[in-house]
């Protein structure tokens, strides 16, 4: 790791101070701190910058994006702005020579993504990606499982995220149903980061979607009462084909309710892994062989979920110190916006889609 090698903590400054930065700058500021530092942090609000850096007690605040990006003590930038302005947000730290990790999706179209990483690619910064929860226990247990060949062949995967929208406990949720989130968007990269890990890369996929309910009723604070128009299918399902071999199902939904389907199950040539909700970072992971014809429990079950957000922002300073192209690399990020723009074109158009992009990142297996 970068402390133990002696190396100073990473400056790190962070852009958009929302609802999921508080979790960012809790983890950056006590079990990553040997890691990165955060030196600061801006928002388009800039009182909201001014009050996170109060709160985090950070030694700077910047009246402004630009502000931030002209500091020439940050070296990486964590974008946490909603996933409309990643692209510009993004493009600006890297026209100012800065390392960036964003949250999900990387863009909001491929065309964008693919012009954001051949851009960091001239300026000659890295780009990594969220979720990095597949860095977490549950997952890398569950990678090493499949490695060791313990179920076989992947032949085929089932992913079910099916929920009733985000406007219960997000405090300002219209994000959520706008281009570059939907059920799809906003929750498909913890389901595609996980089956890519298992499957690999994809080659074409198959979907139907619709939006079962034209508006949403926000029950949470402070907008309680309050409705937003949806722009997104909020009920997505497909069917992916794997380059090398099998198929997965996966159904991403905002309109469900109440459900009991299995987050994440993977199905060998000999037998069957389930794995925790991935958009977790532990829980169980559960075996079942041929040989053995009964259910293994590998792990213990979660007492807690801990959020270990951040995780991947580590492994990224650790990566750049390395020279390396770190795990969570843009790659990934692309190839599962290009899975989930092409999801949207096959269910518009009652298509198989291609998908044109591979991963070419490491694997995600941690040595
Ligand atoms: N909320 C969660 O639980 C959660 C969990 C995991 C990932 N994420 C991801 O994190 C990102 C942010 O989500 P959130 O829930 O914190 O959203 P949010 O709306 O609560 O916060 C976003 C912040 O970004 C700021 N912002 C927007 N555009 C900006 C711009 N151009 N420049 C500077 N600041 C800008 C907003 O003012 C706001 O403070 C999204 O990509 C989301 O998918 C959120």
């Amino acid at each position: 790791m970068v402390a133990e090698l002696g190396r100073a903590a990473v400056p790190v400054g962070v852009i958009g101070v929302g609802n999921i930065s508080d979790t960012y700058l809790e983890n950056l500021r006590s079990s990553y701190s040997p890691f990165v530092e955060v030196i600061g942090c801006a928002d388009v609000i800039p009182e909201r910058a001014r009050a996170a850096a109060t709160r985090w007690a950070l030694p700077r605040t910047y009246e402004s994006v630009d502000d931030l990006l002209a500091d020439e003590q940050i070296r990486v930038v964590l974008v946490l702005t909603t996933p409309a302005s990643h692209f510009e947000v993004c493009s600006a730290a890297v026209s100012a020579g800065k390392h960036v990790f964003v949250e999900k999706p990387i863009s909001v179209s491929v065309d964008q993504a693919s012009a954001l990483v051949e851009h960091a690619a001239q300026v000659g910064v890295s780009i990594a990606v969220a979720p990095d929860t597949c860095l977490g226990t549950a997952l890398q247990l569950a990678l090493q499982v499949v490695e060791d060949g313990r179920i076989g062949e992947p032949i085929a995967a089932s992913a079910n995220m099916l929920c009733h929208g985000h406007e219960k406990w997000h405090p300002n949720p219209a994000f959520f149903y706008e281009p570059g989130a939907g059920p799809l968007m906003d929750m498909g990269p913890y389901y595609l980061s996980a089956l890519l890990g298992l499957m690999g890369s994809v080659e074409s996929v198959q979907a139907s979607s619709q939006a079962s309910f034209g508006q949403r009723e926000v029950s949470s604070e402070p907008l309680k009462g309050t409705w937003i128009d949806v722009h997104v299918p909020t009920h997505v399902a497909s069917t992916m084909r794997f380059e090398r071999g099998g198929i997965a199902t996966m159904v991403t939904s905002f309109d469900v309710w109440a459900s009991q389907a299995p987050h994440l199950e993977i199905y060998g040539s000999s037998g069957t892994l389930v794995l925790p909700n991935p958009n977790w970072y532990d829980g169980q992971v559960l075996l079942w062989q041929v040989a053995g014809q009964e259910w293994v429990s590998l792990s213990p079950p979660v007492s807690a979920n801990i959020d270990r957000r951040g995780l991947g922002l580590v492994d990224f300073v650790e990566a750049i110190a390395a020279g390396a192209q770190p795990r969570l690399d843009a790659s990934l990020g692309l190839h599962i916006l290009d899975i989930m723009e092409s999801i949207g074109v096959s269910a518009k158009t009652d298509c198989l889609v291609p998908v044109s992009s591979r991963l070419s990142g490491p694997p995600l297996l941690q040595a």
